[in-house]
């Protein structure tokens, strides 16, 4: 599949100057452009989420009860990526004010959760600690996230969202393979917890592919989110047995902690590309503005008019100083202060710009012994845009596959592992490989650093919500998403454009097989690059467009992921 996309691309960054000149020819027909898109799409990782947001719309709801309907069932099914045991970031934009908005629904640090609590007894990491079990979680967001989206911008009462989601939970989905792969890796630590057995080992066997598999307790527990509100959660039954749970295993939740949860509506990061408006995700998200310094950078070259081997070289260099950046400066904004004024400055990109050469790779100051990992299936992005034009982008995780691993007994809450999203020991590469230091280190109450970038870009012409999972690989996700649509490629092109990304540290670019050709692959190692031109695929990109030339919604969805759907319902199709 990549090998045969390379002619595409580059037929399409050239098609994109010819695409320039035909843009002024149509600028006089731009008031005549239809103000509402001809139905809704929906591009998300699972084919019945994608069901449940049109059931959602044709319940007269809009995208964002749509949205609200899509995670509830992504919760259910794709226990693996995310769920309302995790948090997560909504871009929002409403067509009725025109407002975007950044709906900030990530996990917070309990007070339990000093640097100290993380460290072994020689001082180093305690990796289990971070990455498995109570201590690992963060308070989940997910679920305020839900009610606040419903409350405040849906249509639909929650009990009509979160039906079919429910209705999944209790009488089970069938499972598939990745579903199987993911309990096969983190099997050891999900059979530590009794909670969790009781879901996974229910038969006594673990989950394969083709059984049906049912949550009951989570079918209870979201029927509690749909009755009660947030209290549902974080006050009450649930919040009873997951302080329970949490405790039992040696872990320490305070009910003051889950009770005062809250989400924060925040202002999108915006700048500029090429003509596109890019309006993506801010601080406590490392992404947005590792896209804009990383695009800001990459302006200063017309990347259609250089050859594969010139192009990959100052993406990647772009990418290196973006990742540096995020090491060192980025952390939950209401905590630290992140200098952004400077690191969203054109003049600043255009000074790491010139620390390009153009023929040699910039070393890494330092360079980690610890490979990036390879992951594919943590996390979850989903993306709508209905027909009154409302637009969503929105990603959401547990961390790393199927979280923690623990269930609190009788919940059916797969807690998220995303305390190892801090910088808990400073300098130390977490599972991602990214490292942090101050600006990053555990608080109580303080968010995790992400790299979830939600985003829109929009012309005159066109508006696109993209997004995609795959931990720090999320940010050069959606960084080549754009390059892609700034080339002419169409969302489904732009979901399966073949990846590559360099990370600062470890000072590697990682390439899927065939993503690169042979000659670019020794051409970037002439100019100094170390290249791991044959890494297995990752990532799982959602994206979907309105086009307002020709009124039309189209969606991609990742071919790497063969359950994921996207698909267009036209408004008489849906009875709104
Ligand atoms: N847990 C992955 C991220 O938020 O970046």
């Amino acid at each position: 599949m990549t090998p045969a996309l390379r002619p595409v691309i580059r037929q399409a960054f050239t098609f994109c100057a010819t695409l320039t000149l035909f843009a002024a020819f149509q600028a006089t027909a731009a008031d005549a452009r239809p103000r509402h898109p001809p139905g809704t799409v929906i591009a998300s990782a699972q084919a019945l989420a994608t069901d449940a947001g049109f059931e959602a719309i044709r319940n007269g709801g809009n995208a964002f009860d749509a949205a609200v309907a899509t995670s509830a069932v992504l919760a259910v099914v794709e226990p693996i990526s995310s769920g309302i045991g995790g948090g997560g970031f909504f871009l929002l934009h409403d067509a009725k004010t025109g407002r975007d908005v950044f709906v900030d629904a990530r996990e917070t640090a309990p007070e339990s959760a000093t640097p100290e609590a993380y460290l072994d007894k020689q001082g180093e990491l305690d990796v289990d600690r971070a990455e498995n079990g109570p201590w690992s979680a963060g308070i989940p967001g997910l679920p305020a996230a839900l009610v606040h989206i419903a409350s405040k911008y849906g249509r639909l009462p929650l009990r009509t969202t979160l039906a079919p989601a429910i209705k999944l939970a209790r009488e089970g989905f069938e499972v598939y393979p990745r579903l199987e792969r993911g309990y096969g890796s983190r099997r050891e630590v999900m059979e530590r917890y009794a909670g969790t057995r009781a879901v996974f080992l229910a038969d006594g066997t673990p989950p394969k592919a083709g059984e049906i598999l049912k949550q009951p307790d989570l079918a209870h527990t979201l029927e509690l989110l749909a009755e009660k509100g947030r209290d549902g959660f974080y006050k009450g039954e649930v919040a009873e047995k997951l302080l329970k749970g949490v405790a039992d295993e040696g872990g320490k939740w305070t009910a003051a902690e889950l009770a005062s949860y809250q989400v924060r509506e925040r202002e999108p990061l915006r700048f500029k590309y090429r003509g596109w408006d890019v309006i993506t995700a801010p601080p406590p998200s490392s992404g947005g503005v590792a896209l804009a310094q990383m695009l800001q950078i990459l302006e200063g070259w017309d990347l259609a008019k250089l050859d594969e081997a010139h192009r990959v070289h100052v993406t990647v260099e772009a990418m290196r100083r973006a990742f540096r950046d995020r090491t060192i400066y980025l952390g939950d904004p209401d905590f630290v202060t992140v200098p952004m004024a400077r690191l969203m400055d054109r003049n600043y990109a255009a000074g790491l710009r010139a620390s390009i050469h153009p023929e040699k790779a910039t070393p890494s100051a330092l360079i980690s012994g610890k490979p990036a990992p390879l992951e594919d299936d943590e996390t979850t992005h989903f993306a709508i845009i209905d027909a009154d034009g409302n637009r969503v982008s929105t990603t959401q995780t547990v961390n790393l596959l199927y979280g923690s691993g623990m269930i609190p007994p009788g919940t059916g809450v797969l807690l998220n592992d995303e305390m190892d999203d801090f910088a808990l020991r400073p300098g130390t590469p977490n599972a991602f490989g990214v490292m942090g230091f101050e600006a990053n280190a555990p608080k109580a109450g303080k968010r995790m650093l992400s790299s979830m970038t939600p985003t829109f870009i929009e012309n005159a012409d066109k508006s696109i919500a993209i997004g995609a999972p795959g931990g720090s690989r999320i940010i050069t996700e959606v960084l080549l998403g754009i390059l892609g649509y700034d080339a002419g490629l169409t969302p489904q092109e732009v979901a399966a454009l073949p990846r590559f990304h360099h990370q600062w540290m470890p000072d590697v670019i990682s390439a899927e097989k065939g993503a690169l050709s042979p000659e670019a692959v020794k051409a970037l190692e002439a100019m100094g690059h170390t290249v791991n031109a044959a890494e297995p695929t990752w990532g799982n990109l959602q994206t979907v467009q309105w086009d307002r030339r020709t009124n039309t919604l189209s969606g991609g969805s990742d071919p790497r992921n063969p359950v994921g759907k996207a698909e267009v319902q036209p408004s008489d199709a849906k009875g709104k």
